[in-house]
């Protein structure tokens, strides 16, 4: 019997770190990337599609076809909030990659997503690195989608901090009516990667020498676009160690690779979408307060030895 590969859709706002994931999980990681779509986030839709299709040249996988989703969330945040210090720090509006020589295709990423999932005869994978516009849209578009979904891995939130606000991390804050939608929706399985495992796993200038010495296309991409998330988030956000950063989006990536990368709990997860001060921020029930049974498999830490194994292993020739 022919083993069949995880087949998954990369769902990003390419952005640095999502760069990093699409290159892993396009590279040797044992996944078949389906399509990647792309949405809001980081920076404006235009400049998220433009720079996954960057990326996905950059690596030599042009064939992996890109689907332009939302432009703005479902409901943007109804108080003033200053913007974050990392604002423009992080994310390059254009990768430091050559353009693609494809372009997106014409079809909106809700309809591609609605379609594929309605017509696929394997289970797939969603892979959600960003705001989760694009699937809440999807799923409240064509509810029964959901059932071609074996698992939905989700870059998003913190048990026990932000990154955003104090109370909020950013993939929630910027669409939290999407998370909350997302996260009743009635997925088989969701798994979260929170801040409280990503902040376990740093990428630091000695891991991106190991990156680059690979030799690869794909290495040499991600140790330029993590040059610069690097500088841009000791900047703004430094870490205990100088000159290191939590690539958050890739261990999503590094999850499917090897489960055991993080340590995950099956709890209780709603998101604030009325709150001032915790406007975005997702509460998880760890002492079971509510009367809400478990929607989430949450990661409360992650083994960094693991996390690079799979970051090297994905970038290998
Ligand atoms: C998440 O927000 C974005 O800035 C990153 O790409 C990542 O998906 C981290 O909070
Ligand atoms: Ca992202």
């Amino acid at each position: 019997m022919v083993m069949m590969n995880r087949q998954i859709v990369l769902d990003v706002d390419t952005g640095n770190d999502d760069a990093v994931a699409i290159a892993m999980a396009a590279g040797r990681s044992g996944l078949d990337v389906l399509a990647c779509t792309t949405v809001r986030g980081n920076l404006p839709l235009e400049e998220t599609t433009d720079n996954t299709l960057r990326m996905l040249g950059a690596i030599g996988r042009p064939d992996i076809p890109v689907y332009a989703g939302l432009g703005r969330p479902f409901a943007p945040r109804p108080y003033p909030f200053a913007p974050g210090r990392s604002a423009g720090l992080m994310h390059e509006s254009v990768l430091p990659l050559p353009p693609s020589t494809r372009t997106a295709e014409s079809t909106s990423a809700i309809d591609w997503l609605i379609a594929t999932l309605r017509a696929t005869t394997q289970p797939i994978t969603i892979v959600a690195l960003a705001p989760l516009t694009n699937i809440a849209a999807a799923a409240t578009a064509a509810p029964e989608i959901v059932d071609a979904i074996d698992e939905i891995v989700i870059m998003g939130g913190g048990h026990e901090f932000g990154n955003r606000t104090p109370a909020a991390e950013f993939n929630i804050y910027a669409d939290p009516i999407a998370a909350d939608v997302v996260f009743q929706a009635g997925f088989q399985r969701v798994t979260v990667m929170p801040l409280d495992a990503t902040h376990d796993v740093v990428t630091d200038r000695a891991m991106i020498e190991q990156i680059r010495a690979l030799g690869t296309d794909g290495a040499a991409a991600v140790a330029a676009v993590l040059d610069f998330y690097i500088a841009g988030h000791d900047a703004s956000h430094p870490m205990d160690s100088p000159a290191s950063a939590p690539v958050h989006d890739a261990l999503c990536v590094s999850y499917l690779m090897d489960p055991e990368v993080v340590d995950l709990r099956h709890v209780a997860v709603s998101v604030d979408t009325t709150g001032f001060q915790n406007f975005g921020r997702t509460t998880v029930d760890v002492n079971h307060r509510g009367n809400a049974a478990p929607n989430v498999w949450w990661g409360f830490s992650a083994d960094q030895a693991r996390f690079d194994r799979t970051v090297l292993e994905s970038l290998r020739a």
